[in-house]
């Protein structure tokens, strides 16, 4: 396995034979069963596999978590080489973003719902990260968890606006036994948040539910899962969200395809998680 922060070197490996095709899990490290999961969808559809682990300073807003994102990049290699990765690319601050850097890549529109609310700046760091990331090792494919289901609907934008030639792949989230989405910030939930954690899962399931039963009234079920939260003395609802899964605009009728996720603050940590309902 070859971890470098360099990327001629990156690029001479990843070009040692032109018509291997490569598969990218992009991710900013402390890596848990989702991402691993990734790996090895990434191993079975090509003949190599590359991950990045970069905490991008470009998607935290000044107030987030930056500073204290966890870290572990000797376990992260030790998971990577056991999974049977090939290529680690591990770059700096200064090689990603050099002084004199100035160039944006940024989705217009869909960044702007759900989680662009909440953090505007966002969406703008994410996109531009993952096109250099794509650039520097131009892979056969990517892979994404749905986890992030708006990261996802923002990439796919990115990839068909800007011609990347990539197949962009979505794998499923990857949860906890007890149904919590795993995610690398759980490491915060201290004590008694870890289980105030699972009103999360508890508010979808409800969704779910509700939509099985009939239910077709968008907002009967919003309210449904604002009042699960709210009964939770640890949780703080940022937002609840029932919409169009292609365009992310809020919707008033469960009908075809719709993308129910929340943000929650437990405690000082902040928690994503979505489930996509059919109808
Ligand atoms: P990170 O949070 O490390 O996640 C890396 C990838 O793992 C993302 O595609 C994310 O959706 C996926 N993932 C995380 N938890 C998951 C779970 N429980 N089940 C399935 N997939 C899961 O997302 C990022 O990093 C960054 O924004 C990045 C794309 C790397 C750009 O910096």
């Amino acid at each position: 396995m070859l971890v470098t922060d360099n990327i001629s070197h990156l690029r001479t490996a990843r070009w040692a034979d032109p018509r291997a095709t490569w598969g990218l899990v992009p991710t900013m490290g402390f890596l848990h069963e989702g991402h691993l999961a990734l790996v090895r969808a990434a191993k079975t559809a090509n003949d190599y596999v590359a991950v990045s682990i970069y905490v991008n300073p470009t998607q935290f807003a000044p107030t987030e978590d930056l500073s204290t994102y966890p870290r572990d990049l000797e376990r992260d290699l030790a998971l990577l080489r056991a999974a049977g990765v090939d290529l680690v690319f591990t770059p700096s601050n200064e090689m990603m973003y050099p002084a004199g850097f100035q160039t944006r890549v940024e989705v217009t529109e869909i960044t702007r719902y759900l989680e662009g609310v909440s953090r505007p700046t966002h969406f703008a760091g994410v996109t531009l990260v993952v096109a250099k990331l794509f650039n520097i090792i131009q892979p056969t494919r990517a892979y994404f968890g749905q986890k992030d289901a708006q990261q996802v609907a923002v990439l796919r934008r990115m990839v068909q606006d800007l011609n990347f030639n990539l197949e962009l792949v979505v794998c499923p989230i990857v949860r906890e036994p007890d149904g919590l989405a795993m995610s690398s910030r759980n490491k915060y939930l201290a004590g008694a948040e870890r289980q105030a954690a699972l009103v999360l899962r508890r508010a979808l399931d409800a969704a779910e539910a509700a939509v099985a039963s009939g239910q077709t009234d968008a907002e009967a079920i919003r309210a449904e899962m604002r009042g699960l939260i709210a009964a939770e003395p640890l949780a703080k609802l940022d937002y609840v969200s029932i919409a169009d899964a292609q365009t992310l605009v809020e919707v008033e009728e469960i009908a075809g395809e719709r993308l129910v996720s929340l943000a929650v603050f437990i405690g000082r940590t902040r928690l994503i998680d979505n489930v996509i309902i059919h109808r």
